[in-house]
This record gives C-alpha cells, structure tokens and sequence, in this order.
C-alpha cells in the first residue's frame, strides 16, 4: 500500500496494466539462463511476470522505499533466485562497478521514478556520476544507468514519458541511445493507458533497445515506431491491429539536427525539417519576455470578469498611459500619475489580442523589475516593437498575434522579424495548420519555447503571394479590431496558400 506522499517522493506509480506488463516481457526475448535486473520495483508487478514465465530466473532486484523493500522481501520469500536490495540504483557503489566493467545483465526491465525530487546534495553527486545528462529528469539516469548495466547484446525495456525523443535537455541521453544500443522498437501511445496517470505534458513510450559496442552496427539498425493506439489492449496484438507503423534508420535520426526523434508518417514534413535551408531563427530574433517578481503588485486588469483576472486589482482609465512610446528612454520608466501601460500576456487568442493587462511602469517599479532577484527584466531592448507574440504554452493548436509596440510577458516567445515586412505573412504562417505540424514534430508537448520556435522551416513565397497574405490577414486584424469577428473563409484561404507552398 503506498501513501499518496510517498507516491510523490518514489514516484511510485505502479503499472497496474497486465497489457503493458505482458508487451514489455515480451519485448525482452527471455531465456531461462538469463540474469534480469529490476532497478526500481516497487510492489514487484515486473518481477511477478517475470517469474511466472521462467520461476528459476536468477533476479536482481533494487528498492528505495524501505517499506517496500519489507513488502517485497515477504511476497518473494520462496525465491531463492529473487535478490532484493534496498538501495539508491542511480547510486549505488555495487552497480558503479558493474557499469565500469561493462555491465553484467542479459535482460532490464523498468518503470522508473519521473521526475522524482533529488535533493540538492544529491544533485550535486549525480551531476558528477552523469555529466551530460539533465538530472532532474529522473527517468533519464535510470534509462542510462540501465544501459551502462547491460551486457554486450542485452536488451533492455522501459516505460517513460516521450520528451527524451525531442527535448534539448536530453540531447545527451538520445546521442547514448542511438550511438551505444539498436533500438528493437518503440511504442507511443497517450499517457492515460497507464492506470491513475495522465500527464498532460507529454505521452508516454515504450523503448526496448539491445546494447551494441560497435557504433556501424548502431548507425546501419532499423527500428519500428509504433503509433495510433486507441485503447491499451491494442499492446496485445502488436502487428496485427491496425496501427501506424513506420521504419526509422538510426543513422538517419543521429543525423538530425540536436539527435532529435522526428517521427511523423509524412516524409515532406521529416525532409523540411532535417533540411530546410531558412528557419525562424535565421529570419527573426525569438526571445522571451519580462516578468515583475510579483505580478500581484504590479500588474492590473481591465475587468475583474476577465478570465484569471479576479485576484488582480482593477484599473482605471487615469492611470493608463497610451503615449508611452513616445516618451524617451522608456526603459528607465514612466514619471507622473499615468505610469501604467499594456502588456501582452499568454492565452490562445489569434492575429490580436484584446488590450486587458496593464503593467505598473513608474521609474520605482522599472528599478525594482531591474534589482529584483524573481523579477525578469530580460531582452529589454525588444520591449516596445513591432512583432508577434506566441504563447510559450498551446492547449490546442499553436497560435500568434501582433505585439504592437508593447511589452510581453514571460508566458510568451516574442518573434520579431529581421525584416519587418514579413511580419503579416509569419502572423498567418504561425497561425496556420502547416506551422502546427511543423511545431509538434518538431516538439510534440504543447510547449513552444524560443529554442524549438527557432526551429521551424521557414520558406518566404514569391513577392505577390506574400503580399497577398499579408493584405488578407491585415484585413482579419481589422475585423477583429472593429468586430470582434472575422471572415473564417479568409483564414482558410490563407491557410490553403500556406499549405500549396510547404507541400507538406
Ligand atoms: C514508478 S514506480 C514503479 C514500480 C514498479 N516497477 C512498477 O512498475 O509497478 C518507481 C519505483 O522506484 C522506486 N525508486 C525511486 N527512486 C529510486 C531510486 N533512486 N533507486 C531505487 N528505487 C527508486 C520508488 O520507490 C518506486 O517504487
């Protein structure tokens, strides 16, 4: 039985999901020589199933929950061949060794802790133990440590989230992946298969890799990705459901910008982003923006009836000032009663924003934003222009809209383009369907930050076109300025145009 603080401090999660449990052992190819490994057991759902296939199975099996560790020694008291230890795995001196001597399992099997809080002193030893990975991603180490622990040929199968296949923390870790094993194949399917766990961040995967010393034999494996799962179950019959199952050649993704798992059934789409010439980040500087250390104090609202808006006081008309960029050396702040000016804020609304938040810019203020340790005063030099602002956060669709000379808060990514006419046509690319394939291969969670922004292939159709775009989606700014509304006829024309250039 474990508690729901427990839960959090093990990230002990158990895979109460015969489905999963029954892939996984599967993917293993077990033999009953074979020595096995469980680097975080838990209530031994793994080991059950191991045992129910080979009972003789010579079993190591490592827990950091003393209590569970009790647990574990009671269920498998008639196993002579189950050896448990209560140890920390990322740890632990017996598996450095191990590690050092180029591992001794024939067979890994895992659910490893996410995101389990280390403390700092903890920190501090794993950085030293695993330099170039991002420790705070517990998964991570376990995925690495378990690698280090295999013998040459030994395969390994673990259950994780999937940002290691696209997150720049984990850069490190997918170069180890495809220079060091063949993956045998890998599983994607929603976070919500897995009993009492749905994460919104991203979803989940599972990974069964055989490690390889010689790095051709890496580069030259080829791996199915398995996708388009609509219920757990479908784990089962692996090959015969009617999945989406698609070839990747390890090489091919080792060659990819920052290692990145691109998967998508639309070689158009893969091509661009492996290749593209031009991509945001060469046509436009990408940045994040401010925040006050303390938004309560200094930030204010148009309407208490506005959407999160209820905790902040309301502002009044006197103290807006609507000539703010044209006062001289605005960074250092506003003088006088009418110190308060615009800022645009997160939230998935299109092409512009309705002006609602306003932020304190007395020259008291601005000096605390620039002395304040939780306040962010950063790329000020891009507060106060002409760009566009995308949400660092989308829930459905990404979307964009204009930053008219005003300040951005941190919950946004402002894109200011090196050419400033080419603004219309970025808004309209950023708010089309081709712009939101593009991002979520790119970065399939729903965060947007400036570094997978970046990213995105960019093509600048001929002169016309972009002007024709630019004057249609002028067009939508000014309906929604003036009605709220606008033609949605236009927006897929646009859309239909975008997509004709891309050909994805
Ligand atoms: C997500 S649960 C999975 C348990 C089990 N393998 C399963 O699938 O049901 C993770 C387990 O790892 C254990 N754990 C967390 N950090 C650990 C560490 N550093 N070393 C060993 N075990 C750890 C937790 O106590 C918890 O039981």
């Amino acid at each position: 039985m474990v508690m729901l603080s427990e839960a959090k401090t093990y990230q002990a999660y158990y895979t109460r999901s015969a489905p999963i449990v029954d892939y996984m052992v599967n993917m293993l190819s077990l033999k009953p020589a074979d020595r096995i490994f469980e680097p975080c057991a838990g209530d031994g759902v793994f080991v059950d199933a191991l045992l129910n296939l080979y009972p003789d199975s010579e079993i190591d099996v490592c827990e950091l929950n003393t209590q569970s560790v009790k647990e574990l020694l009671t269920k498998f008291s008639a196993y002579p061949n189950v050896h448990i230890r209560e140890c920390d795995t990322l740890l632990d001196e017996d598996l450095n060794l191990n590690s050092c001597f180029g591992g001794i399992y024939d067979k890994i099997i895992a659910n490893p802790p996410y995101g389990a809080w280390q403390d700092y002193s903890k920190r501090t030893v794993l950085k030293k133990i695993y330099p170039d990975l991002y420790i705070k991603e517990s998964y991570a180490l376990f995925l690495y440590r378990s690698i280090e622990l295999l013998k040459e040929d030994g395969i390994l199968s673990f259950i994780i989230p999937d940002t290691f296949l696209n997150l720049h923390t984990h850069k490190a870790l997918r170069e180890h992946i495809l220079s060091k094993t063949q993956i045998i194949e890998l599983a994607l399917f929603p976070s919500s298969f897995f009993p009492g766990v749905n994460f919104g961040y991203a979803n989940l995967s599972i990974i069964t890799l055989r490690k390889k010393s010689a790095p051709n034999e890496c580069m030259n494996n080829t791996f199915p990705v398995i996708k388009g799962f609509n219920n757990v179950n479908q784990l089962y019959n692996i090959h015969k459901q009617e999945l989406s199952i698609t070839t990747y050649k390890q090489g091919d993704i080792f060659h990819n910008p920052d290692h990145a798992f691109y998967i998508s059934d639309n070689n158009n789409l893969l091509y661009l982003i492996n290749h593209a010439e031009t991509r945001i980040g060469d046509i436009a500087e990408c940045v994040t923006g401010f925040y006050s250390g303390d938004d309560k104090q200094y930030l204010r609202v148009s309407s208490p009836d506005l959407r999160n808006g209820k905790n902040y006081e309301v502002i009044s008309a006197d103290y807006i000032n609507n000539d703010y960029s044209k006062i001289p050396n605005v960074l250092n702040g506003i003088e006088g009663k009418k110190c308060f000016i615009p800022i645009v804020k997160g939230g998935n609304a299109k092409y512009i924003k309705p002006e609602n938040w306003y932020m304190n810019w007395s020259s008291e203020a601005v000096y605390h934003y620039k002395t304040d340790k939780k306040a962010r005063f950063q790329n000020p030099r891009y507060y106060f222009r002409f760009g566009i602002g995308v949400p660092m956060i989308s829930s459905s669709s990404i979307s964009a809209s204009l930053i008219e000379k005003k300040l951005f808060d941190q919950s946004i990514v402002g894109v200011f383009p090196k050419d400033e006419s080419i603004t219309y046509y970025l808004l309209a690319f950023f708010n089309s369907p081709t712009c939101n394939k593009l991002i979520r291969t790119i970065n399939p969670s729903a965060n947007n930050p400036a570094n997978y922004i970046k990213k995105i292939p960019f093509i600048i159709p001929e002169k016309s076109i972009l002007n024709y775009i630019s004057e249609k989606t002028i067009g939508i700014i000014d309906s929604i300025k003036t009605s709220n509304s606008y033609d949605e006829n236009t927006e897929f024309e646009i859309w239909e145009i975008i997509k004709n250039i891309y050909k994805i």
